[in-house]
């Protein structure tokens, strides 16, 4: 079964235990067996206690010592028992909630990043660590309870009737009674899981967002501004909790009450039926045992009920994320992506807004790059230029208009495989909190120590490593924090080269260079550009001017392109770009 968010809480609770519960099966059986077993057990242990009790009274140590040695032999078996329950129930929930979040986890890194721009980091990390586990402990303790429940309800419906049918008929006013209390309770409990979903997403996006700004904190002095709202969470979060004591107490009280007026009718309808001589009060306290066992087992029925309203809700959590599109990929070899030597680069009248129904960002824009070269695009804040890279490597996709690699419809390719053919580099790129020479390994895991000291020597960054205590096996810090602007710019152009890849977008990469870094930079992009297709992003005259191509963009649009020379002349904005020495 496909799932789907539209689909009824039953068909998405099916597919969610076909997919994720049933998955652990054999586990399951086993638990369910050690439960029947272990709860066979531990009723024999009264029924031997009881025996013991009587051969004490009567004096016989014989079948006292033999009674002695099967309670402790059977009180040790029990216990074992529930240890191995015990521990086989985490190893199935370990299991099962890792396998759910394993997929979710695939499924939220490789979602389409229109999507993706959606969610907070916090919402993701919320469902993928709250919600999956809630979702998968509730399946299995159902699954699991559900034979004791059974074997409860029926053992005292058997007993209750056997014993005394006008008696039984309290559970006539008890289950409906208890089943309206549950009913309306449903829905609060629903909707109080709903706000604490959406608190604990707001709460841990708030959370990710300060302690990854720190320095700004600091420097704009927001310490007491961040501390009022961490309270302000807080207090939301402590009158959530009232909330849910107020709706518990409620529930309680509620049931407490249905249960005592049964309690007290069994009481007044026994004393009638032990005068008219049709119970004794033996039975009537058996009875009463019984009741109680069926009253608690009928309330937990609700009880799964109500959880399971709130259950629903991290579902469907799961399921919206489940759901949403993920990028088409084929997963190609290494040697596959080798073989994509591209030559061509061609947009013909794209069109693409991040939103539908909103400006477009690009606007019927045409351009061809038919060979290898350094082709730079300039143009002011805001006009395209990022967004234009972003659409080259299939991050979205356009709204009109075609881009064809090597003559290829990028609507016929997967992203993989574009990826494998352009190296996209943002002005702020990544960087894991691990050593540099597995950062720079990030482009090919085989690269080797030689190729890799070359390129750092080529980007002028391995002198600074080479005075580093450890070297290149030093560790950079979460996002590359112990370097400067500067040296995360180098790391990440050697990286990118390192890729290999027939096309580069390098998005203002040398923002942050020094003079004489960026002119070896440009250098380097030179040589490059002779085997490849470099396509350069900069506001800096300098970094561009060597250019074979430059491509004029302004308010969406490509409008001019040529070289150096032939814009100085013909062209108004870049005229103007080079008289400021940069846009
Ligand atoms: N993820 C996004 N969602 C919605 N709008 C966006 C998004 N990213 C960019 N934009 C909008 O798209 C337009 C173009 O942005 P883009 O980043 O492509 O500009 P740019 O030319 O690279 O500018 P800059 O020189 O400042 O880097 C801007 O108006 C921006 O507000
Ligand atoms: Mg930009």
């Amino acid at each position: 079964m496909k799932v789907n968010i539209n689909k009824t809480d039953k068909e998405k609770l099916k597919w969610f235990f076909e997919k994720y519960i049933y998955a652990g099966k054999k586990y399951l059986i086993l638990i369910i067996s050690l439960i029947f077993v272990g709860s066979l057990a531990a009723n024999i242990s009264p029924y031997l206690y009881g025996k013991m009790l009587d051969s004490i009274t009567l004096g016989d140590t014989d079948f006292l010592l033999k009674l002695i040695i099967a309670y402790f032999f059977i009180t040790i078996f029990t216990n074992l028992l529930s240890m191995l329950e015990a521990y086989v129930g985490q190893v199935v929930n370990f299991k099962l909630s890792k396998k759910a979040q394993t997929e979710l986890f695939d499924k939220m890194i490789r979602m389409k990043t229109y999507f993706y721009s959606k969610y907070e980091v916090g919402e993701l990390l919320s469902r993928l660590n709250g919600d999956t586990d809630g979702i998968v402990s509730f399946g299995i303790n159902l699954i699991t309870s559900i034979l004791n429940i059974a074997i409860d309800i029926l053992v005292s419906v058997y007993f209750v009737i056997t014993i005394s049918v006008r008696l039984s008929s309290v559970a006539i006013f008890y289950i409906p009674a208890t089943f309206l209390v549950t009913y309306f309770a449903r829905k609060y409990f629903k909707e109080l899981a709903e706000k604490r979903k959406k608190f604990g997403d707001e709460y841990y996006s708030f959370q990710n967002e300060i302690f990854s700004n720190n320095t700004g904190i600091k420097s704009f002095q927001l310490e007491n501004n961040v501390n009022n709202k961490y309270k302000g969470f807080i207090n939301k979060e402590f009158s959530l909790l009232k909330r849910s004591i107020y709706l518990k107490n409620n529930m309680q009280l509620a049931n407490s009450t249905i249960t005592v007026i049964s309690s007290l009718f069994i009481i007044y309808l026994s004393a009638v039926l032990i005068k008219d001589g049709l119970l004794t009060i033996g039975l009537m306290v058996s009875f009463n045992t019984y009741i109680n066992k069926l009253f608690a087992s009928i309330s937990q029925v609700f009880n799964i009920n109500v959880s399971l309203q709130e259950i629903m809700v991290s579902l469907n959590r799961v399921i919206e994320v489940m759901t949403t599109d993920s990028e088409v990929n084929n997963v190609l070899s290494l040697e596959e992506k080798r073989k994509n030597i591209a030559i061509s680069l061609k947009c013909e009248d794209i069109t693409f807004s991040y939103e539908k129904n909103e400006e477009n960002v690009l606007k019927n824009m045409d351009i061809l790059i038919d060979k290898s070269g350094l082709y730079s695009i300039v143009g002011s804040n805001g006009c395209g230029k990022s967004t234009f890279a972003k659409l080259l490597i299939k991050l979205y996709e356009v709204e009109k208009g075609k881009i064809y690699i090597n003559g290829t419809d990028y609507s016929k390719l997967s992203c993989d495989f574009i990826r494998s053919c352009i190296t996209y580099v943002q002005k702020e790129e990544f960087f894991f909190n691990d050593t540099i020479i597995n950062n720079i390994r990030l482009a090919d895991e085989n690269l080797k120590e030689n190729d890799i000291e070359n390129m750092c020597k080529l980007v002028g960054l391995d002198e600074f490593i080479k005075t580093l205590p450890n070297r290149y096996e030093t560790i950079i810090g979460e996002g590359g924090s112990t370097l400067s602007s500067g040296q995360k710019q180098k790391l990440s152009i050697a990286r990118a080269f390192l890729r290999n890849t027939p096309i580069y977008i390098f998005d203002e990469i040398t923002a942050n260079l020094d003079g004489k870094a960026e002119k070896d930079i440009m250098k380097i992009m030179k040589e490059y550009s002779k085997k490849s297709i470099i396509i350069f992003i900069s506001h800096k005259i300098s970094s561009i001017i060597d250019s074979d191509k430059i491509f004029v963009f302004e308010n969406g649009k490509a409008t001019d392109s040529g070289n150096h020379e032939y814009l100085l002349e013909n062209n108004h904005m870049y005229k103007e770009l080079f008289k400021n020495k940069g846009i």
